[in-house]
């Protein structure tokens, strides 16, 4: 691998080798700037990474950007309506082209020496230059895009993964949830003063959910394991289940995930890096809220509001969760080996309008208390992996079983391509 040197790729072989499958990994992997960069090269240039909604950028010229560690790129809407993503990246002496975080632009002009490129990322304008330069390969480096039900996903390589498969399995499941029918409700970025790789450690498991997240806990089954799922649980589920399962059939919705536990994702067996399904709430649970009420217009084709939750996952960067009648978005980025942003993305239907159809104060509040409560233990976390007394701990077959496959896929994936 270019960015390594060969002891460096020594040093990261020689972590590898000691993993073990069932385990937490060794301090290096979270602690260790090589492997910070090994993870940038092998993880994060390579997959498919969640941009936004497409609904953040629902006209010609309007932008918003994203920082992959140093690697920023602008997303933008074409006046063809295609949505395309370019490297932000000068094609003159190389400066950041577009310096605002998101806007509406006519063209970029490049803050530096006014180099102009068009919404289609070609060079238009360039005083100044002799007249024997050929302007038309000196346009703003593309990357490759994929819009997936109303979500644009982007890859940093030249290459990428076959992104067809997962469109086939997330699509069904998205489509009736009506994203491409969106507006933002709210956007809130975060930073998490730990590893991108603890972040999803945390996500993968809801082994620590009964403390840490009182309000998750009362609306969904997916806390409870086969040593804690009593009967009276098992009894609930089972109904609620059942008359989920007759009615979304007749809706035409994808079936459901049927059992306690969370599902079962990431595979790395089977190198599936993508999943989506649906599961029933609680009773008197219709939509992710405090109160479990409703609290904004249906989206997409929902008929009526008891269509359960909706779960999307990519690795590396992307999941949401979403209701009747909202969904939440959450994209990582890594900025550092003790830094991952995370963006919040409320989405809604797009006639919604705030302060008729629904209030920020009913629609935040269970995903934010929810995220907060997470941010807070993935730094407790990075805090004490950062110990030189850690060593890693022994994981939960019952309760942590996907943590681990998240483990081996990331692993995985390290050995492969270094
Ligand atoms: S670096 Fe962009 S115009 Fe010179
Ligand atoms: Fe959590």
């Amino acid at each position: 691998m270019s960015v390594l040197n060969a002891q460096e790729i020594e040093a990261i072989h020689q972590a590898i080798t000691e993993y073990k499958p069932g385990y937490g990994l060794p301090r290096p992997f979270y602690h260790d700037e090589i492997i910070y960069k090994a993870d940038l090269e092998a993880i994060w240039s390579q997959g498919w990474l969640f941009a936004g909604h497409s609904c953040q950028v629902p006209n010609p010229g309007d932008f918003f950007t994203i920082d992959v560690d140093e690697d920023s790129v602008i997303i933008v809407r074409g006046d063809d309506q295609v949505i395309r993503a370019f490297h932000n990246v000068c094609r003159h002496r190389g400066s950041l082209v577009c310096t605002k975080s998101e806007g509406q632009i006519k063209r970029f002009v490049c803050p530096y020496h006014q180099w102009t490129y068009g919404r289609d990322g070609k060079l238009l304008v360039w005083r100044g230059m002799q007249d024997n330069l050929e302007k038309s390969g000196l346009g703003l480096h593309p990357v490759h895009t994929q819009e997936l039900e109303g979500l644009i996903f982007i890859s940093l390589a030249e290459n990428p993964l076959d992104f067809e498969a997962a469109r086939q399995v997330i699509a069904p499941f998205a489509r009736p949830q009506g994203f491409q029918q969106a507006r933002v409700a709210k956007i809130m970025d975060f930073d998490i003063e730990a590893n991108w790789k603890l972040v999803w450690e945390n996500n993968r498991e809801c082994y620590h959910c009964n403390v840490n997240h009182p309000q998750y806990i009362k609306a969904n089954f997916d806390h409870y394991n086969s040593d804690d799922t009593i009967g009276r649980i098992a009894l609930q589920l089972e109904q609620v289940t059942t008359r989920s399962e007759a009615k979304w059939a007749e809706l035409g919705l994808a079936v459901t995930h049927k059992k306690t536990g969370m599902t079962p994702f990431p595979d790395p067996d089977q190198n599936i890096w993508y999943s989506a399904n649906r599961t029933p709430l609680v009773d008197g649970y219709l939509s992710e809220t405090m109160t479990g009420r409703q609290v904004a217009p249906l989206m997409g084709d929902y008929p009526d509001a008891d269509v359960g939750t909706l779960r999307i996952r990519m690795l590396p960067n992307f999941w949401n969760h979403s209701s009747c009648d909202h969904g939440v978005s959450v994209r990582l980025t890594p900025a550092g080996k003790y830094l991952t942003k995370a963006r919040m993305i409320w989405v809604v239907d797009e006639k919604a309008q705030e302060g008729k159809d629904y209030s920020l104060d009913e629609l935040l509040p269970f995903w934010l208390l929810t995220a907060e409560q997470d941010w807070e233990i993935c730094r407790n976390a990075q805090k004490g992996v950062n110990s030189r007394a850690y060593t890693p701990g022994p994981l939960s077959i019952i309760k942590e079983y996907n943590v681990d496959s998240y483990l081996r896929w990331y692993v995985q994936e390290l050995s492969r391509k270094i």
